[in-house]
């Protein structure tokens, strides 16, 4: 049975993946950290019984900052595969935290490159591992954007980001370690934080249909993104860590949509018009912007055979239904 290690389990990437994981057999092993009140929905589906001792699914607690914890799970747990998912991910936070945001999402990859390099080095145990690069890494340098575009970050995320893409790339050429970027565009899903744009909008939008909200404030309407459905997205990060040679993949759709794309369709799925719900606050602007991304998927299609399933008028009618039936 396959081993993997998953940092950020917790969060919307890591519960698909370890739900994707577990379906192909794997034993997964999932990092979160302690939290005052429990923090685990999105993984209620597949944590049933922590004392079931038959179950292939563990948590454990751990902080990506803290080396000695990271490097005892490795120890313990052996894995055959990690994936680093864990981040402070939020790209507005990062201007309010931009120190906090370059430990957590920056310096952190290196401890845990740095743990997997000496756990290798001392029991001979190949390793793979996937770190979770970001489009916002392009910032902005015009689309479209591939494996060969050129970074121009716009934000202490992105930058921390870039960093921790390079150190990737680094062991890889220095240590000969199967390290592996998914430089992944933005993905979505009903798992989606309530405060990045889409489930903003969905949350809000089924809100307003139910009466319990007025008005929908949001910043810069005209930015593009290329979404796409986050389950789609994590079995391209098990296609990448099964390929023959470690490499750098873009997933995306190869569709871009504006926020206000979102919104028109969003309202409209529930039979209003946005226009007379969504009003531009000031506070949701940043201090610089990422104004289009739009993601060329063509190596990780031939490399990989992979290609998003779910389309992006059927990803915003799962988000709002989602949130509907929530309510
Ligand atoms: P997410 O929902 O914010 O999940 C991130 C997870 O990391 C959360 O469970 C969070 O824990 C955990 N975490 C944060 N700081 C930690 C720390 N110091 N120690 C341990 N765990 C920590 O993000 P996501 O959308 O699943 O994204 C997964 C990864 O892909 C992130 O690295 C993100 O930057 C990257 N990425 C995301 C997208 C996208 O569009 N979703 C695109 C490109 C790259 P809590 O639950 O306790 O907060
Ligand atoms: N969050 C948010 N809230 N964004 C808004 C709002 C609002 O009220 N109004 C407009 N936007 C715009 C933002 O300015 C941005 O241009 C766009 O909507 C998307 O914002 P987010 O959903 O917060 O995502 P992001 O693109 O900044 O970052 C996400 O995608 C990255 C990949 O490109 C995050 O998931 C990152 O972790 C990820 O790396």
């Amino acid at each position: 049975m396959p081993v993997a290690l998953v940092t950020g389990i917790a969060g919307q990437d890591g519960s698909y993946l370890a739900e994707f994981l577990l379906g192909k057999g794997y034993e997964v092993h999932g990092v979160m950290r302690r939290t005052s009140t429990i923090n685990t929905w999105r993984l209620d589906d597949i944590y049933h019984d922590p004392h079931d001792p038959g179950s292939p699914f563990f948590l454990h607690y751990g902080d990506i900052t803290d080396s000695t914890v990271m490097a005892n799970l490795l120890r313990k747990i052996m894995p055959d595969e990690v994936y680093h998912l864990a981040a402070q991910s939020h790209v507005q936070v990062s201007f309010e935290m931009p120190e906090y945001t370059a430990d957590v999402t920056g310096t952190a990859t290196i401890k845990l490159l740095e743990a997997i390099r000496q756990l290798s080095e001392s029991t001979g145990k190949a390793i793979r591992f996937y770190q979770a690069s970001s489009s916002e890494m392009f910032g902005s340098t015009p689309p479209p954007q591939n494996e060969e575009t050129p970074f121009h970050p716009r934000s202490p995320y992105g930058a921390a980001k870039v960093f921790a893409y390079w150190l990737t790339v680094n062991y890889r050429e220095s240590y000969d370690m199967f390290a592996t970027n998914g430089i992944l565009f933005n993905h979505e899903s009903p798992r989606r934080g309530e405060t990045f744009v889409t489930r903003k909008i969905s949350r809000a939008v089924a809100r307003i249909a139910a009466g319990t909200q007025k008005t929908l404030y949001l910043g810069n309407l005209d930015a593009k993104r290329d979404w796409g459905f986050a389950g789609d997205y994590v079995e391209g990060m098990w296609r990448m860590l099964q390929a023959d040679q470690p490499d750098d993949f873009v997933i995306a759709t190869g569709e871009a949509h504006t926020v206000r794309e979102f919104c028109e369709l969003a309202f409209s799925h529930v039979g209003l018009d946005w226009e007379k719900y969504v009003q531009v606050d000031q506070r949701y602007f940043r201090p610089a912007e990422v104004d289009y991304l739009l993601g060329d998927p063509t190596k990780a299609q031939r490399v990989l055979g992979w290609k998003p399933a779910l389309s992006f008028p059927e990803l915003v009618k799962l988000m709002v239904d989602e949130d509907v039936r929530r309510l």
